[in-house]
């Protein structure tokens, strides 16, 4: 069986793309090294299952690359690529963001229509909901997203629900809360606190901390991802949480308790396009996709302390 993962090199895409290899699954990767951070990072990841024998990788950007070709004899489609963050996606930047999240996905789906796929699984996001009281976020909930990002994400879905309306492509989407553990991005809060720590560097907190996430761990994402690739269905969305909704201000707490430091907190203002809270109503990814998250906040927590400490910050 041969999938497809686009955004191979990132973090969400590494895990996945080993997570395939060890089930014995053919992988074709695929990344343009996006410079939204050290691309020292996006080797590190991709090394750990460069030599496998069942992996091909493909250096090239989604929007010059031959899709139809690339997608040809392939069963599952992974699409993980995109320009991720939510606070960095206003002004010129959202050039970026229509390209990379909407575009491009345009581009595979289209790629992808007459083509024997079983199922195009796209990554889309918590940030599709906007601020809401209404918690915790269902699917067929209010979408008013409060960041480019989330318009440019939920425009990406609606294309892969365009694509399956109209043309069959078997798509599903899945909404990601927050996903942490080894390998997050480096612009995201617990690899920019753990990183704070290590260094003892102030570590800038925005809003008052009482803002809360379903932070959601990677292999438990993993797990999700599959499980929306094997189930029957398509044209379909499916939240993905880690059922740990807590506080910025708690996760704190506790990885200062786990590294057994303190840290520097420099107060600023909330951010444009942050929301409040997140919390996934994951009623419908168990009943359908198996979904089961299992790792607990704090032993995820312990987990990036461990892969953090290796980085030589
Ligand atoms: C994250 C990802 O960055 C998005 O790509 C993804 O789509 C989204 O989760 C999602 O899954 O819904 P976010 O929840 O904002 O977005 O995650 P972080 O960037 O880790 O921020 C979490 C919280 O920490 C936010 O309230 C943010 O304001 C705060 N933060 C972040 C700080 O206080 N200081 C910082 O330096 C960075």
């Amino acid at each position: 069986m041969k999938s497809l993962i686009t955004g191979v090199a990132g973090f969400i895409g590494s895990h996945l793309a080993e997570k395939l290899l060890q089930d014995g699954h053919e992988v074709l990767g695929i990344d343009k090294f996006l410079d939204n951070y050290p691309r020292t990072f996006k080797d590190n990841h991709l090394s750990a299952f460069a030599q496998h024998p069942k992996f091909s990788f493909l250096d090239r950007d989604l929007l010059l690359a031959d899709l139809k070709q690339l997608m040809g004899d392939v069963t599952y489609v992974f699409h993980l690529a995109g320009q991720p963050g939510v606070r960095s996606s206003w002004g010129q930047d959202f050039a970026k963001y229509s390209e990379n999240n909407i575009r491009a996905t345009q581009m595979l789906l289209e790629a992808a229509r007459g083509l024997k796929l079983t199922k195009f699984v796209f990554a889309s996001t918590s940030s599709v909901y906007g601020d809401t009281d209404d918690l915790p976020m269902r699917e067929e909930g209010q979408t008013r997203p409060v960041s480019p990002y989330g318009v440019s994400k939920l425009a990406a879905e609606h294309l892969c629900y365009l694509y399956w309306k109209a043309f069959g492509v078997p798509t599903v989407a899945l909404r990601f809360f927050t996903v942490y553990g080894p390998r997050q991005r480096p612009d995201m809060f617990f690899h920019i606190f753990m990183r704070g720590l290590l260094r003892g560097e102030r570590v800038p907190l925005y809003d008052d901390g009482e803002q809360t996430r379903d932070f959601t761990f990677c292999t438990d994402i993993v797990s999700g991802i599959l499980g929306g690739a094997f189930y029957p269905g398509s044209g379909e969305v499916f939240n993905l949480g880690g059922g740990t909704q807590t506080s910025l201000l708690n996760a704190i707490a506790m990885i200062e308790r786990i590294a057994g430091r303190s840290a520097r907190l420099e107060r600023f203002d909330r951010q444009k396009g942050d929301v409040r809270h997140t919390s996934a109503s994951i009623e419908a990814a168990k009943a359908k996709l198996g979904y089961l998250p299992c790792m607990g906040l704090e032993e995820g927590l312990v987990r990036e302390w461990d892969w953090i400490r290796t980085l030589g910050y």
